[in-house]
């Protein structure tokens, strides 16, 4: 299986985005992988701009996103945000955008309002849609003014949405060739002149992809204690630790995660008999990049990048996806 075949679209030259919370920026690697160029990029921690920087073309950040005037930044076809996700207080009581205000996805509403890209693209926790008993969620599609996933509404707009059609769906990255465990939803909206339905691209693998599927084979590795094992299984009882950072070679890598570090995983492996910390390499196949993907932040940083970004693979489907709508839903 090869995860990282560079697939380029036919035409696909011309088309734009902007990569808004870029962290290191794993949109801009499915994008690019298409031909789609980068008009300019949002982010503030200077680690993440460090791992961005080493790996792409650093000019255009707009920096902190609250601070942006629009004119910064280019006009592009799809905005894209895997937008950090902040508690919307006084969601659901009908205020439009001030509803909003005070948010990090106020900006998205505020840019894309201006630039009127004909597509966004936004990634977030699944735990987003029922993220205060859903009020959350409701208000993020009260902002979208169009049809939503293709049917009727489930809540009306709010009189100041934008003129976008949303579609939204929970992707699991073993859907898409890689092994591991994530599950993000994704937002996109589809500006309500280009009339064709959106449609989720559809998983492509029969088989669950393994550990196995993107072991690094090495003569050494760094091999865990047993004694660690059995502490970190009596800490995940005691303190619903997720069990899940000890795990088999023959299952999926589990997910992630921003806040962990080489040191919270051990993989069985069976070729070796003993449990392992997974490789570098092996953290970055499992969200997609590229083996020589560049870094010079402490592992456990890029580690915590990693859990950060969005799976490639799976951004990359997204992308062609929207593609598809917006090359062949609008005459112009
Ligand atoms: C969930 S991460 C997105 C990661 C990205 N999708 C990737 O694949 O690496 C959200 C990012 O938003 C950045 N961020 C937070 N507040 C911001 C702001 N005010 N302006 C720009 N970026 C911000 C954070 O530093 C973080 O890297």
């Amino acid at each position: 299986m090869n995860l990282f075949k560079q697939t380029q679209l036919k035409k696909t030259k011309k088309i734009t985005f902007f990569d808004a919370f870029s962290g290191i920026g794993c949109f801009r690697l499915a994008a690019e992988s298409l031909g789609i160029k980068c008009v300019g990029f949002s982010e503030i921690d200077k680690n993440a701009i460090k791992t961005y920087c080493l790996n792409f073309d650093c000019k255009n950040n707009i920096g902190d996103i609250t601070k942006a005037d629009t004119e910064d930044i280019c006009n592009h076809d799809i905005f894209v945000g895997g937008f950090p996700c902040q508690p919307f207080s006084i969601a659901g009581k009908r205020l439009g955008f001030a509803d909003t205000r005070g948010t990090l996805y106020y900006q998205i509403l505020r840019i894309c309002k201006e630039k009127k890209p004909k597509a966004i693209i936004l990634e977030n926790v699944e735990g987003l849609v029922t993220h205060d008993g859903g009020n959350t969620f409701r208000t993020i599609l009260m902002t979208f003014g169009g049809h939503c996933n293709g049917q009727k509404r489930l809540c009306n707009p709010y009189k100041d949405a934008i003129p976008y059609n949303i579609y939204f769906k929970s992707v699991k990255s073993t859907d898409w060739g890689v092994p591991q465990t994530r599950k993000r939803v994704f937002i996109i909206g589809i500006r309500n002149d280009i009339k064709k339905i959106y449609r989720f691209p559809f998983r492509n693998n029969d088989k669950t992809p393994i550990f196995n599927d993107i072991k690094e084979y090495k003569k050494t590795y760094k091999i865990v204690e047993q004694k660690w094992i059995d502490g970190r299984i009596r800490n995940s009882i005691k303190y619903k630790r997720a069990k899940r950072t000890i795990f088999k070679d023959i299952m999926p890598f589990p997910t992630i995660m921003a806040s962990d570090s080489v040191s919270d995983y051990a993989v069985y492996d069976n070729d070796i008999k003993k449990y392992r910390r997974p490789t570098i390499i092996e953290f970055k196949r499992a969200q997609g990049l590229p083996d020589n993907f560049k870094f010079n932040v402490t592992p456990n940083q890029f580690i915590g990048q990693i859990g950060n970004g969005v799976t490639v693979n799976v951004a990359r489907e997204i992308f062609r996806s929207v593609i598809d709508v917006i090359k062949n839903g609008q005459d112009n």
